[in-house]
């Protein structure tokens, strides 16, 4: 058995608003094992981002974890305090954010910023051998003339540039946990290939355990071994990759699978799934998604889904309608 890196057990994070509580994140468990990629799919407000900020102690207020437990190579972490937090941020575990110009100081230098992993994570270095190790991340993610980006600001890179920059911070202390939150979204189809390859190959060369966070099954298929489908808040389906492309149970991963172009077909228009998902502050009875599901009948707003084994690996928020059943 390989090693289990993170472990998420039925975590449940709550933002206290005026309104009420509001569980972005309702009781979803996973787990990732060394030198395994799991995929999050889902679309926009789903979840995922909260789930990592969750795991990296990154929630911001009124954001908080009011249920469940995470662990860190069997280590709770959940419950630790930011300071405590940093030994793992960092130098155990590392983040790709979504938004490569704000996730970087637009008035420091590429180099420096690089360099501040270095001074936290590895004090014992001097700052020759800082520099030195700075410009060598830059060269293995693909960034040219190191030397000279070392030098740049973050507008002076292309968007392209400033994400390889994110990567090399987020992997500048050899990290047994990467999590990329839609790394690639804000990038062209050409540069999307350069950066998924290049997070691929620097985690077969480094073993880590990443959690590829998107909204685009395309790309989960590219990169993932397992897949956890998320859907207002919840998981509704997790499997491996096979399992979920192959044999698809919950309604809404179908349409999301629907939702690719096939390879080789003429797209006029991408399909999309009609209607959208329900309000996490105020949930409907039942299941979530009977709102846009062309299987929907009555039962499905009166009995609450049950999570379900399809096999060891494969499990799904059972409807009363999956679609292996039709
Ligand atoms: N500061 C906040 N206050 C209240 N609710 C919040 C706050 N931040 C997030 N949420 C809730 O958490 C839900 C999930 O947000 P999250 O950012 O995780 O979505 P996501 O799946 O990452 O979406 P996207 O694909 O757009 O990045 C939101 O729909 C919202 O209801
Ligand atoms: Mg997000």
């Amino acid at each position: 058995m390989s090693e289990t890196i993170l472990e998420v057990k039925n975590l449940r994070t709550t933002f206290r608003t005026k309104a009420g509580d509001v569980h972005a994140v309702d009781g979803i468990s996973y787990s990732i094992t060394k030198g395994r990629t799991l995929g999050i799919v889902g679309e926009s407000g789903c979840g995922k981002s909260v789930t990592s900020f969750s795991i990296m102690g990154l929630l911001e207020n009124p954001g908080e974890i009011t249920g469940g437990e995470i662990l860190f190579k069997g280590e709770k972490i959940s419950h630790l305090k930011d300071e405590q937090l940093l030994k793992y941020r960092g130098q155990h575990m590392a983040m790709i954010f979504q938004e490569p110009m704000t996730a970087l100081n637009p008035v420091i230098r590429i180099g420096e910023q690089i360099n501040e992993q270095f001074i936290k994570h590895r004090p014992h270095l001097s700052s020759k051998e800082v520099k030195e190790h700075s410009i060598e991340m830059l060269n293995l993610v693909g960034i040219p003339s190191p030397e000279e980006r070392y030098k740049s600001y973050p507008h002076q890179l292309s968007g392209g540039m400033r994400q390889r920059a994110l990567i090399a911070m987020a992997l500048s202390c050899d990290p047994e946990f990467l999590i990329a939150d839609e790394p690639t979204t804000a990038l062209d189809v050409t540069i999307q290939a350069q950066i998924l390859d290049l997070i691929q190959d620097l985690q077969n060369r480094l073993g880590m355990a990443v959690q590829f966070i998107t909204h685009d099954l395309g790309v989960i298929s590219e990169v993932a071994d397992d897949i956890l489908v998320m859907y207002a808040g919840r998981v509704c389906e997790q499997g491996s990759a096979d399992e979920i492309f192959k044999k698809p149970s919950h309604p809404y991963t179908h349409a999301l699978l629907n939702s690719i172009p096939k390879l080789g077909h003429k797209v006029h228009r991408l399909p999309t799934i009609e209607g959208t998902v329900p309000s996490i502050a105020n949930r409907p009875s039942g299941c979530q998604f009977k709102n846009r599901c062309e299987f929907a009948t009555d039962i499905c707003g009166e009995k609450q889904p049950e999570f379900t084994e399809i096999s060891s690996t494969h499990k799904w928020l059972a409807t009363t309608l999956g679609a292996r059943d039709r």
